[in-house]
Formats: C-alpha cells, sequence, structure tokens
C-alpha cells in the first residue's frame, strides 16, 4: 500500500510536470512571436513530453490505488531578454525538476517503498536526458553570440524535433 504521503508528494510532482509544460508552452509562444519557428518547435515537442511525464505519474498513483488531486498551476513568465536566456531558464528549470525527482527517490527508499523507487527510476534517467540536450542549445547559443546567420541555422536544426510517444 502506498503511504499519504508518498501520494502527496506524487501529486505535487504533477503539478511541476504540469507547470514545466506550461513554461515550455510560455517559451514556444514567446519563439513564435519572435518569428524563430524552429526554436518555437522544440519547445511544442518539450511541452507534449512535459505532459507525458504528468500522465505517468497520474496513472501511476491510480495504479497504486491512490487518489490523484490535480491543484492550480502557477502563472509561467512570458517573456525573455533573449533566445539564450530563455534556454538558461530552461536549464534552471530542469536541474530544479531533477532536485525534486531526487528527493522523491529518497522518500520512497526511506519508506521501503520499492514499486514507486522502481517506477520513478525512469525519471531519473529522463532527468539525465532533459539537463543534456537542454545544456547543449545554451552552449551553442553562447558560442553563436549575436550572430543572426548562426541563430538561424541553430532555428533550422530545432526545427527537426519530432515528439515520440
Ligand atoms: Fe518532466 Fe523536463 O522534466
Amino acid at each position: 500500500m502506498i503511504s499519504e504521503k508518498m501520494v502527496r508528494a506524487l501529486n505535487d510532482q504533477i503539478n511541476a510536470e504540469l507547470y514545466s509544460a506550461y513554461l515550455y508552452y510560455a517559451m514556444e509562444a514567446y519563439f513564435q512571436f519572435n518569428n524563430l519557428e524552429g526554436f518555437a518547435n522544440w519547445m511544442n515537442v518539450q511541452t507534449k513530453e512535459e505532459m507525458t511525464h504528468a500522465s505517468k505519474i497520474y496513472d501511476f498513483i491510480n495504479d497504486r490505488s491512490g487518489r490523484v488531486e490535480l491543484a492550480e498551476i502557477e502563472k509561467p513568465s512570458v517573456n525573455w531578454a533573449s533566445p539564450l536566456a530563455a534556454f538558461e531558464a530552461s536549464y534552471k528549470h530542469e536541474q530544479f525538476v531533477t532536485d525534486r525527482i531526487n528527493k522523491l527517490v529518497e522518500l520512497a527508499n526511506g519508506e521501503k517503498d520499492h514499486a514507486t523507487a522502481s517506477f520513478l527510476k525512469w525519471f531519473v534517467d529522463e532527468q539525465v536526458e532533459e539537463e543534456s540536450s537542454v545544456i547543449k542549445i545554451v552552449e551553442k547559443l553562447k558560442l553563436v553570440k549575436d550572430s543572426a546567420g548562426s541563430l538561424l541555422m541553430i532555428d533550422h536544426q530545432l526545427a527537426k524535433r519530432e515528439f515520440k510517444a
């Protein structure tokens, strides 16, 4: 039986994942407005991925006979000073999510809740991937600085990202 405390913590994580989706959706809008459609596409895929993270946890709580309780989602920022600033904010956010996942694992281990600890392993691995993909774009954007041509080349690359369920 999953504990009430663990269910509460997982419900909080659903909220954090939905906030992540909301943040990246706001970033998509920022890039759309600035005519950087490849960057916007990358954020659109990111938004969809965050929705799947939330629904994985949602399904897991149900599978363990816990109760899913949705809460309000905080308003995200809607503007950034530059594409680099947006991706730096994204990287900082992913580090925050990684920290949250680690704390969930610690809670599950502390409760000897092996099923939840095993479920969370997917998220531990996913966060390595998430941080890595964002920091690579941050580093590229730092390299190109104010070169519009190079920015458009990155935009072209990011247009190719596809959502895989
Ligand atoms: Fe669901 Fe980007 O962490």
